[in-house]
């Protein structure tokens, strides 16, 4: 392999375990006097990974700012722990891959190409296009995905155990099998998979590519049994891949690759304890003055095309009109975070959001009522806050992996909430029974979900929302992470 990052390669090969993923658990700012300044993010993956209390353990993700690189310009090897960086209970490679192929693989295939593909975002008579320009992003995703394998195999131990995450990271697996076949890999789906029919519309080379690099792994877990179908029925279609669907193996080219289900829930401890603390009560303080007696419809998303928010506001607007009795009677407090600004349809998709959101003000708003409070910038005690007053919680996603705030917000809920969630939702498998199921594209549907969530009894919501919140906290993401490694050992 050759060394596609900027940092001098110099394997130490001492990790019994490894996590790989884009996005790592911290990231880099510059102060005014030019400083570095460090930021610890959550997450599952970080919640997970703590499960293991080893110094040795190491985490490789990528620089994604100029601050980032210069952090892992600075470390040696790029190992974060190792230039003083308090960076968590592991230690951190973080790989200074050049910003025009991070760019190229990132925003070019992994968020506009493989994202779209396994959402179904496609607005088919005029995308996708794959032209010169995508083939020049595809050499770049390669090359950025051969710094991770390349990274990963001077860290490892041998025989050491490598869980590598989501579709930024597709071709690792068999690129890493490749230089260390005495490795143990995993791979890790965050979010669905196409179905092979749209799987189809990718180039043929590159469907079979990102198909038989992660067929390069032992394991390929997914978030619910769905989303692993459709990964060996795409296998079994376009590969010739022998399926077996009762023991969820794929067997191709003489290996056998294990397919996982591992349906990451929510971290209730952590959950309950940070919804409650002050910067919390306060933002509550501040809500319940927005709203006053009346009830509340409430969501909280990356501002993301499947995250289906402006017909979930087509929705309300639909309540609205046809129901005048919520006149003045409810509150949508929608926070829509910012998320892949660097991408054009995300930018138009925001507009849209808040053009919409603008527009229902517009048509029902009085000096007394606000119908729906619109937040565009991210803060997490607030979204805590919302998730503690919400009377129903909206949660209709065109296709998700997961969406772990329909799992969170019943845990946190002081009263209990109504479930308002989308049957395309990975979390839809494990909280359908007590949600009220919608067809994220059908509008009169999902008003007349929001208001049985709304006129729902409240010894009902209550109960239903205890049960939610059980199912929602079922793997917690130590146990979730846990369950991975155990598996991949050997008979394991
Ligand atoms: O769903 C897949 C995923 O990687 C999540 O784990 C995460 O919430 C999201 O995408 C974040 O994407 P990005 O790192 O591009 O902001």
């Amino acid at each position: 392999m050759g060394d596609l990052t900027t940092e001098r390669s110099n394997p130490t090969g001492a990790a019994p375990v490894l996590v790989a993923s884009n996005r790592g658990p911290v990231s880099f700012g510059t102060a005014d006097d030019g400083t570095l300044t460090l930021r610890r993010g959550g997450g599952g993956l970080v919640s997970g990974l703590s499960a293991i209390d080893d110094p040795d353990a190491v985490w490789v993700c990528a620089a994604l700012s100029d601050a980032d690189r210069r952090a892992a310009r600075e470390a040696p090897d790029g190992r974060l722990d190792r230039a003083g960086h308090d960076v968590g209970g592991q230690a951190v490679r973080m790989l200074g891959i050049d910003p025009e192929t991070f760019a190229r693989a990132y925003n070019g295939i992994a968020n506009s190409t493989l994202w779209f593909v396994h959402h179904l975002l496609w607005n088919t008579p005029t995308a996708p296009v794959f032209d010169a320009g995508f083939r020049t992003e595809w050499e770049a995703y390669t090359a950025y995905n051969t710094a991770f394998a390349e990274a990963l195999a001077a860290e490892a131990a041998p025989g050491a155990a490598v869980l590598v995450q989501d579709y930024h990271l597709s071709l690792v697996p068999a690129l890493l099998r490749a230089a260390r076949p005495d490795l143990r890999i995993g791979h890790f789906s965050h979010t669905p998979w196409a179905p092979p029919e749209y799987l189809r519309l990718l180039p043929d080379d590159i469907a079979e590519a990102v198909l038989t690099g992660i067929l390069g792994a032992d394991r390929a877990g997914f978030l619910t049994r769905r989303w692993a179908l459709a990964f060996a029925d795409c296998c079994e279609r376009y590969l010739g891949a022998d399926v077996d669907r009762e023991a969820l193996t794929v067997t191709y080219a003489g290996r056998t690759t294990a397919l996982g289900v591992h349906g990451l829930g929510a971290d209730a401890d952590f959950l309950r304890e940070r919804a409650h603390r002050p910067d919390v009560d306060e933002r509550l303080a501040t809500l319940r003055a927005t709203v006053g007696d009346r009830r509340t419809v409430v969501r909280v998303d990356r501002t993301e095309l499947s995250k289906n928010i402006v017909r979930g506001f087509l929705a309300y607007r639909h309540l609205l009109r046809t129901r005048p009795e919520w006149h003045d009677r409810v509150v949508h407090i929608a926070f829509a975070y910012p998320s892949r600004t660097d991408l054009a349809e995300y930018r138009a998709y925001t507009d849209q959001v808040r053009a919409l959101a603008a527009e229902i003000e517009a048509e029902f708003g009085t000096p007394d009522w606000r119908p729906l409070v619109l937040h565009v910038d991210d803060d997490f005690p607030r979204s805590l806050a919302a998730y503690r007053l919400a009377d129903v919680a909206l949660v209709n996603p065109i296709r998700d992996g997961m969406n772990l705030v329909a799992k969170e917000v019943p845990v946190v809920s002081d009263q209990g909430c109504a479930l308002v969630l989308s049957r395309e939702a990975g979390a839809h498998a494990e909280l359908g029974q007590d949600a009220l199921s919608v067809n994220p594209y059908d509008i009169v549907a999902t008003a007349e979900a929001l208001h049985a969530g709304l006129t729902m009894p409240a010894g009902e919501r209550a109960d239903r929302c205890k049960r939610l919140a059980a199912a929602a906290t079922a793997l917690p993401p130590q146990q979730w992470f846990l369950d991975q490694l155990n598996a991949l050992r050997p008979g394991g």
